[in-house]
């Protein structure tokens, strides 16, 4: 297939590049680099050893997104291009929902344009709010606390009302978990801009020693030894999850989580990167982080029974690999 990969530049984009390069799919990547550098398409050629096609192109340009349909027979999108930060998206939400909103539209209106009937779209796990754990895709959808989890709840929404309208327009929705991780080369990976706000790139930069320690947001929760619980997910099973998706498209809305099923404490984590790693992550108790929830992790079961996919890596590996990266990564 020809698949267009909008984000592809980014962190999960670039190892789903890979992963779709290697099952023998032609990739055409459209990316503005607001969050990523064009190193990472290269690094994809290197490790794939297969070229692809790279326009520099914002999502909401109605224009540029034309010109790339125009320019390739287009069998699927698979749409990652977003804004990300969930403290950012408080501060400026417009940009949020201009962003994250009207690139999938966009989006959606070229594929109507253009005939292109195959859709895989980047949701989370922040939509199902504080549900009870593990989440399943039946549940009901309740408040995520900031503009970035509602601008992931709307787009679920246009796609679903678009696809009900329109049968043949098939749609996967994927509500990734915590992705962590980097490909095992080293060459691709999380390099967040400024200080991290997720778990894992905050761990490895303790490690690396370019942050002094880790600040653990509460040790009061309903949970194993009080910290928050999540479903890491390595990103290279994210990625096979997309190949998965795109090539399992039916007609209709499908949605998936992709997850691993296991919950683990941030306390858990850091000790799961010691050990894998040999190296010391001093850390210290802080308060709640705003807008966290106790437990959050998935019922996979759904991607198994339809699409036949499951996580294959551990928590080591994902400790190992994320090292790995940041090792070796230079700003
Ligand atoms: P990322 O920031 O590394 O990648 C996103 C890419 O999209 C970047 O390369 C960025 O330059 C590009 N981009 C953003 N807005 C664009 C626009 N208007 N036009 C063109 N390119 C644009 O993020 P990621 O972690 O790879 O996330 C990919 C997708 O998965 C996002 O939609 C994100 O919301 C979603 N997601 C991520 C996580 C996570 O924890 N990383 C969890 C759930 C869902
Ligand atoms: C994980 C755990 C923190 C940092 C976020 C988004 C979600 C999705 C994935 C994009 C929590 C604790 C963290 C730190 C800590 N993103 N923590 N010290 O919050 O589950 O999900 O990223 O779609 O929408 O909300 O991930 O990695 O930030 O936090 O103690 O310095 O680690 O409290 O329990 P989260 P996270």
């Amino acid at each position: 297939m020809n698949v267009l990969v909008t984000g592809g530049a980014g962190y999960i984009g670039a190892h789903t590049c890979v992963a779709l390069l290697e099952a023998g799919h032609t990739v055409i990547v459209a990316d503005n680099l607001c969050n990523s550098k064009v190193e990472s398409i290269n690094k994809v050629q290197q490790i794939t050893n297969k070229d692809l096609t790279f326009y520099e192109i914002d999502t909401t340009d109605e224009k540029a997104v034309d010109t790339i349909f125009s320019n390739h027979e287009i069998d699927g999108v698979i749409h990652f291009a977003g804004l990300k930060a969930v403290g950012e998206s408080v501060e400026n939400p417009l940009a949020y929902y201009y962003n994250n909103l009207v690139g999938t539209m966009v989006l959606i209106k070229a594929c109507q344009k253009y005939g292109v009937n195959r859709f895989v779209f980047s949701s989370s796990a922040t939509v199902y709010g504080d549900n009870r754990v593990p989440f399943v895709e039946t549940m009901d959808l309740l408040p995520t606390t900031n503009p970035y989890g509602e601008t992931k709840a709307m787009s679920e929404r246009i796609l679903t009302d678009i696809a009900n309208a329109n049968p043949v327009f098939s749609v996967s929705i994927l509500r990734y978990f915590n992705p962590v991780g980097a490909h095992e080369s080293g060459l691709i990976g999380e390099a967040p801009n400024g200080i991290p706000n997720n778990l894992m790139p905050y761990v490895t930069q303790v490690a690396k020693g370019k942050l002094e320690k880790l600040r653990v947001f509460g040790n009061d929760y309903p949970t194993v030894d009080g910290t928050g619980v999540r479903d890491y997910i390595h990103v290279l099973d994210l990625a096979e999850g997309h190949v998965a998706a795109l090539e399992n498209l039916t007609e209709g809305v499908h949605v998936y989580n992709l997850g691993t099923g296991k919950g683990t404490s941030v306390l858990e984590l850091v000790k799961a990167f010691e050990g894998a790693n040999d190296i010391e992550v001093p850390y210290e108790i802080a308060n709640r982080r705003p807008g966290d929830i106790a437990s959050c992790y998935a019922d996979a079961s759904k991607a198994k029974r339809e699409l036949g996919w499951t996580a294959k890596h551990d928590l080591i590996s994902m400790c190992r690999d994320a090292w790995q990266f940041e090792k070796n990564y230079k700003e």
